[in-house]
């Protein structure tokens, strides 16, 4: 079990992006506490499958899905009725900016201690940093296995969401099932869900294409790149836009069978 110390170590960090937009971020920086909220030692493993989902750190993809939300604020701006999920939302400041923008926002992580301890640490910090008039009470915390959570999610009575963000959750292959059913019974028929992606993972095998050919094989969502990211340093990443296919919209919690790609039928004689 995890053991996070309650502590603040807040630090800023200022995002830019390139057409100009910029945003001071709070974070939580827990290598710089010197404490170890594992028993594993996280400073080898950032990752311990099953165990510790990497919460604690604000990764490069929340960056980049913060900074498509800065690009596209406009859409954002009068957000009082909108109804945003930040699934493996780890320290929260891309659910925050929707927060601040007025909307009413559940933050899911995978660890409790995350999500009890640093993520409404994180996402305060935010708030104040960005005098924001909104407040912490349109603010839900949740925490939980997507497999777990979406078994309590109930047939038609789900209060759906407009918008799902998602940032560097698509990492590892063997969670894809219940990370597309995680999102498909909450994404409403309107919706969409922004999932924020390298094109591939080291060690999982996960990636970006990984992730559109696993949910192409449902035949239920549109996927289209909405924003691409690129330094010299680092892997591409993006941003993608997950929307219902027209027509696919369900309230079945139950996912059709793949359809596997096609293949070339050669006659054998
Ligand atoms: C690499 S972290 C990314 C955190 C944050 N979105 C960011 O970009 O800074 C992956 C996140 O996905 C969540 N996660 C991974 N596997 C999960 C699972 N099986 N069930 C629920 N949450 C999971 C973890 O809680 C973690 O916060």
């Amino acid at each position: 079990m995890l053991k996070i110390a309650h502590a603040a170590n807040i630090s800023t960090r200022t995002v830019k992006t390139e057409s100009g937009n910029e945003l001071e971020l709070k974070y939580f920086d827990y290598k710089s506490t010197g404490f170890s909220p594992s028993e594993t030692d996280l400073k080898k493993d950032c990752i311990v499958s099953g165990e510790y989902e990497g919460g604690l750190e604000l990764w490069e993809g929340n960056v980049c899905l913060i900074k498509h939300l800065l690009d596209t604020q406009s859409q954002y701006s009068n957000s009082e009725d909108l109804r945003v999920l930040d699934v493996g939302c780890g320290q929260g400041q891309a659910g925050a900016i929707l927060l601040s923008a007025g909307a009413q926002v559940t933050f899911q992580d995978f660890n409790k201690n995350v999500i009890s301890d640093i993520t409404p640490l994180c996402v305060n910090a935010n708030l104040e940093t960005w005098q924001s008039s909104s407040s912490n009470k349109k603010a839900h915390y949740i925490y939980g296995d997507w497999e777990e959570l979406t078994k309590e999610c109930s047939g038609e009575e789900i209060d759906r969401y407009d918008l799902i963000l998602t940032a560097d959750t698509v990492y590892n292959k063997s969670y894809y099932q219940k990370l597309y059913e995680y999102i498909r019974i909450n994404l409403k028929e309107s919706g969409t869900c922004l999932c924020s992606c390298q094109a591939y993972y080291y060690g999982c095998g996960g990636g970006e294409q990984e992730y559109i050919d696993f949910s192409d094989k449902f035949n239920e969502f549109d996927i289209t790149k909405l924003q691409e990211f690129e330094d010299n340093n680092s892997i591409k990443r993006c941003v993608l836009g997950i929307k219902w296919k027209p027509e696919s919209y369900t309230t079945s919690k139950e996912v059709p069978p793949p359809q596997e790609a096609e293949t070339e039928n050669f006659l054998s004689f």
